[in-house]
C-alpha cells in the first residue's frame, strides 16, 4: 500500500490491460472484494478510496505488504486524479464500490450522498468513457466498468408481492437510495449513449467481516458485548434479504467475467429474515459466546421508526443462476458458525465489556 512512485510505474508497466480499478476498496465490501480477488490468483488492484469515516486500511492489513496491492487515496470525484490513474496503469476494467451507504446518514445529511454517489459516479463514468474511447481496438472491446449497487433503487414490497427482479421499476424510497438509483441510470445512459461497456449488479443486505458497526448486525454485536440496548427500529417486522459478502464478491467477479455489456444482475441469498429473528439469532450466538451475560435478548429495546422505513426486500436472483452459474453458497444460519469465530476475533480480546 502507499507504494513508492517506482513500483507504481512497474506495475503499470507490467499489468497494463490486465489489472482492474477498483474504488471503495477500504469499504465493507470492496475490502473483502480485493482480498478475496488477489487470493484467487487474480490479476493486480488499484485502490482508490477517499477513506471516509467508513473507510479503513486495517481491513486490508493481510496484504500490505502484497506489491500486486497499489493504494491510491483520493476522491473518485476528482477527475484529474481518476484521468491520472487511468493512464499510468491502463486498467481492463473498473469495478466501483465507493459510496456513501448508510440510510440513516443519507436522512440527517444527503449532500454527501449526492456528491458522491451521483456526482462522484458521474466523474468517473466522464474519464472512463475518455480513456475507453482511446483505447486500441482489443482492450476497447474486453473493457468493462463494473457498477456495485444495491435492491434499495426498487423501494418497497409488501408481504406478498413477488421478490425484485431485474425489470422491477425503481422506486427508491430513501435519499440514499435515490441517490444509487440516479447513479444507476447514468451507468445505464452512458452504455445506451455512448456504448460504454457497463455491468450493474444490484444486491441485497450483505454481512460479513469489515462491516461498520452502524450497519444493523455489527451494531448488535458491539452493544451486546457492551451491555448496551440493541436498538429495533418500529416493530421489527422489516424484511431483508441477507447475503454473505464473500458470495456477493464471487458475483462480481463473476459478472465482471462473464456478464454482458449492458445488462444488470440482481445478486441475493434467498434468505429473507425479520429484524427481530437477526436480532434474536445474533443474541444465541453472544449468549453461547458470554454465558455469564445471558440473556442477551434482555438488551433488546425498540425505538422509534426510521422515517420512511422500507418494510421489505427481497432479490430474485434467477438471471445470474440461470445465465452466469452463480449461486449463494453460504446459509445464513450456517454463517453463525463464522461469525462466533468473527466475533472472538473482532471484540473479544480487544473489546471487552
Ligand atoms: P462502505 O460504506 O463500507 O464503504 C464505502 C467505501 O467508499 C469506503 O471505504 C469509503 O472511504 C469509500 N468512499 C466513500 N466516498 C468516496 C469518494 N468520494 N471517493 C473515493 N472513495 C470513497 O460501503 P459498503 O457497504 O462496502 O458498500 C459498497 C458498495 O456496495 C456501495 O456502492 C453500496 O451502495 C453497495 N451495496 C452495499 C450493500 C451492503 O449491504 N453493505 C448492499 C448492496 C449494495
Ligand atoms: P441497515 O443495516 O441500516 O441496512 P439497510 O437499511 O440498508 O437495510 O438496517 C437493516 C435493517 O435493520 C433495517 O430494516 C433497519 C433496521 N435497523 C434497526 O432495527 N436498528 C438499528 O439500529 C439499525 C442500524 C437498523
Amino acid at each position: 500500500m502507499g507504494a513508492a512512485s517506482n513500483a507504481h510505474h512497474t506495475t503499470s508497466r507490467r499489468h497494463g490491460h490486465q489489472l482492474i480499478l477498483v474504488t471503495g476498496g477500504a469499504g465493507f465490501i470492496g475490502s473483502n472484494f480485493v482480498l478475496d480477488w488477489l487470493a484467487t490468483g487474480n490479476t493486480p488492484v488499484v485502490n482508490l478510496d477517499r477513506l471516509t469515516y467508513a473507510g479503513n486500511l486495517h481491513n486490508l492489513a493481510a496484504i500490505k505488504d502484497d506489491s500486486r496491492h497499489v493504494f491510491v487515496r483520493g476522491d473518485i470525484a476528482d477527475r484529474a486524479l481518476v484521468a491520472a490513474l487511468l493512464q499510468r496503469y491502463q486498467p481492463r476494467a473498473i469495478v466501483h464500490f465507493a459510496a456513501e451507504s448508510h440510510v440513516d446518514r443519507s436522512i440527517h445529511g444527503p449532500a454527501e450522498f449526492i456528491q458522491t454517489n451521483l456526482v462522484g459516479t458521474f466523474a468517473l463514468l466522464e474519464e472512463a468513457r475518455a480513456y475507453w474511447s482511446g483505447l486500441p481496438h482489443a482492450p476497447r472491446e474486453a473493457f468493462r466498468f463494473l457498477h456495485v449497487s444495491t435492491d434499495e433503487v426498487y423501494g418497497s414490497l409488501a408481504a406478498e408481492d413477488p421478490a425484485f427482479s431485474e425489470s422491477t421499476p425503481y422506486a427508491p424510497n430513501s435519499p440514499y437510495a435515490a441517490s444509487k438509483a440516479g447513479s444507476d441510470h447514468l451507468v445505464r445512459a452512458y452504455h445506451h449513449t455512448y456504448g460504454l461497456p457497463t455491468v450493474t449488479t444490484n444486491c441485497s443486505n450483505n454481512y460479513g467481516p469489515f462491516q461498520f458497526p452502524e450497519k444493523l448486525i455489527p451494531l448488535i454485536i458491539l452493544n451486546a458485548f457492551r451491555d448496551k440496548a440493541l436498538p429495533i427500529y418500529g416493530d421489527g417486522r422489516n424484511v431483508r434479504d441477507w447475503l454473505y459478502v464473500g458470495d456477493h464478491c464471487e458475483g462480481i467477479r463473476v459478472a465482471l467475467a462473464r456478464g454482458l455489456s449492458g445488462e444488470t444482475y440482481n445478486i441475493g441469498g434467498r434468505a429473507e429474515r425479520t429484524n427481530i429473528d437477526v436480532v434474536t439469532a445474533v443474541c444465541a450466538i453472544m449468549d453461547e459466546h458470554r454465558p455469564q451475560n445471558a440473556p442477551h435478548s434482555r438488551l433488546i429495546t425498540y425505538v422509534k421508526d426510521r422515517p420512511g422505513h422500507d418494510r421489505r426486500y427481497a432479490i430474485d436472483p434467477g438471471k445470474i443462476e440461470r445465465e452466469l452459474g452463480w449461486r449463494p453458497r453460504q446459509r445464513f444460519e450456517d454463517a453463525s458458525g463464522e461469525y462466533r469465530t468473527w466475533v472472538a476475533t473482532n471484540y473479544g480480546e480487544r473489546n471487552p465489556a
